[in-house]
């Protein structure tokens, strides 16, 4: 039999760096002369970018890739493949695969620089009418330079310029799944703008992507950090607004603030996660602020950004979260007067210090205070409306 594979589908779950891998995900499909189709049904190729950040997300990927049996079923020649932040887990990934006979790929967020090639190494075992399962995981840490991109954002470009985080916040995953902090070279940012200005002439969008851009070449330079990096990129001609995210408080400088107040062309925005306002709850996630040292640096950039819009995560329910505690996250939400607040409840992920903590909260009182953080949000967009 033979079968020419035309379609492509990517599913994406998680946070900007997914969706944007997902763009080079289908750079690399299309280079392959695959077209992107908008139902899953009609693909020959289903791509699963996976996020692991909490386990709902986690169990929605798993629900999605289950609910393929029956397709998968009916039309054997479709190749399934899965990536992403979950598969990282090698644990998770063996247990996808047993779970799942009918996934033919499963790489991670070191290798889908490879996804090519596994494509390859499945349509040639099929011509020779037999059935590999590919499963590889990397662990070693790198970057992967000119891979092909679809952008598929609108207006909206994104660019990466550091990957993987050293912060190991107690409750978080990513560091485990994304691997230590590693910038970019600033020319391949530098030239990666450059072309996008040169093909979109109208104004638009670039926002800027790392786990904690304020880290951005402290592995790399001596004395070239972010605040080098915005001001060299706002010197690029061109019609374009530059955003960032995200910025871990204990690392945004006092030239990062310089920048945001003195350049036009940054956006007058700031995503600023605070995750808690009691001092022992941000002590025990190992955030390395406290809630005065997060106020002093708000304040600085209220004062030299008068205009600015500030958001916020917060994470309700972290082991041994007191009603105290909680009340004290409401006072500090109230206090700034966030511009819009993501509410979490804490997720025990496996291999972290904080799900191994004693004190766990039930889901109950979890959920009562995420509803009451979300009042809370709607009372405060009332007042500054
Ligand atoms: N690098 C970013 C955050 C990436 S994760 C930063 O440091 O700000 C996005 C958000 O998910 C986090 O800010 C946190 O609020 C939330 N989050 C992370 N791990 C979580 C967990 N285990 N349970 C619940 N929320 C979590
Ligand atoms: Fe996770 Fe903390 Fe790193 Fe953000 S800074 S990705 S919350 S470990
Ligand atoms: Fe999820 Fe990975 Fe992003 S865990 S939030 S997709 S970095």
């Amino acid at each position: 039999m033979y079968n020419i594979v035309m379609n492509y589908h990517i599913t994406t779950f998680g946070c900007q760096m997914n969706v944007h891998e997902s763009e080079k995900l289908a750079g690399i499909l299309e280079r392959q002369g695959f077209l992107p189709c908008e139902n899953i049904e009609d693909a020959d190729i289903i791509v699963f970018n996976t996020c692991a950040i909490r386990e709902g997300a986690q169990d929605r990927a798993v629900g999605n890739i289950g609910a393929l049996k029956g397709l998968k079923k009916k039309f054997p020649n479709k190749i399934i493949a899965v990536c992403g932040c979950m598969t990282q887990q090698s644990q998770v990934a063996d247990r996808l695969q047993r779970t799942f006979p009918f996934i033919d790929i499963i790489f991670g967020t070191k290798n889908f620089d490879k996804f090519e090639e596994f494509i390859k190494k499945v349509q040639i075992e099929r011509e020779n009418n037999k059935k590999i399962r590919i499963l590889e995981i990397e662990q070693e840490d790198k970057i992967v330079e000119d891979l092909p991109i679809v952008r598929s954002s609108g207006k909206n470009f994104w660019v990466n310029i550091i990957y993987g985080c050293n912060n190991f916040c107690s409750y978080c995953i990513v560091p485990y799944v994304r691997g230590r902090e590693r910038s970019r070279e600033r020319e391949a940012i530098l030239s990666e703008i450059e072309e996008i200005l040169k093909n979109n002439r109208e104004k638009i969008k670039i926002t800027l992507l790392g786990q904690n851009v304020n880290s951005y070449g402290k592995d790399r330079y001596q004395d070239y950090g972010f605040a080098n990096l915005l001001e060299d990129i706002c010197k690029l001609e061109g019609d374009f607004e530059l955003g960032f995210m995200t910025s871990h408080p204990k690392d945004i400088t006092d030239d990062v603030i310089h920048q945001i107040a003195t350049q036009p062309k940054i956006v007058k925005e700031l995503h600023l996660p605070v995750q808690s306002g009691s001092n022992k709850i941000l002590k025990a996630m190992n955030r390395k602020y406290t809630v005065e040292s997060y106020l002093e640096k708000v304040e600085k950039l209220r004062a030299l950004v008068p205009n600015i819009r500030l958001t916020t995560d917060i994470i309700v329910g972290f082991p041994g979260e007191t009603e105290e505690d909680f009340k004290q996250t409401c006072n500090l939400v109230e206090r700034v007067g966030y511009s819009g607040i993501f509410g979490f409840m804490f997720s025990p992920r496996e291999g972290t210090v904080a799900a191994k903590m004693e004190n766990q909260i039930p889901l109950e009182i979890k959920n009562k205070r995420v509803n009451i953080l979300l009042n809370l949000e709607k009372e405060i967009q009332k007042k500054l409306a």
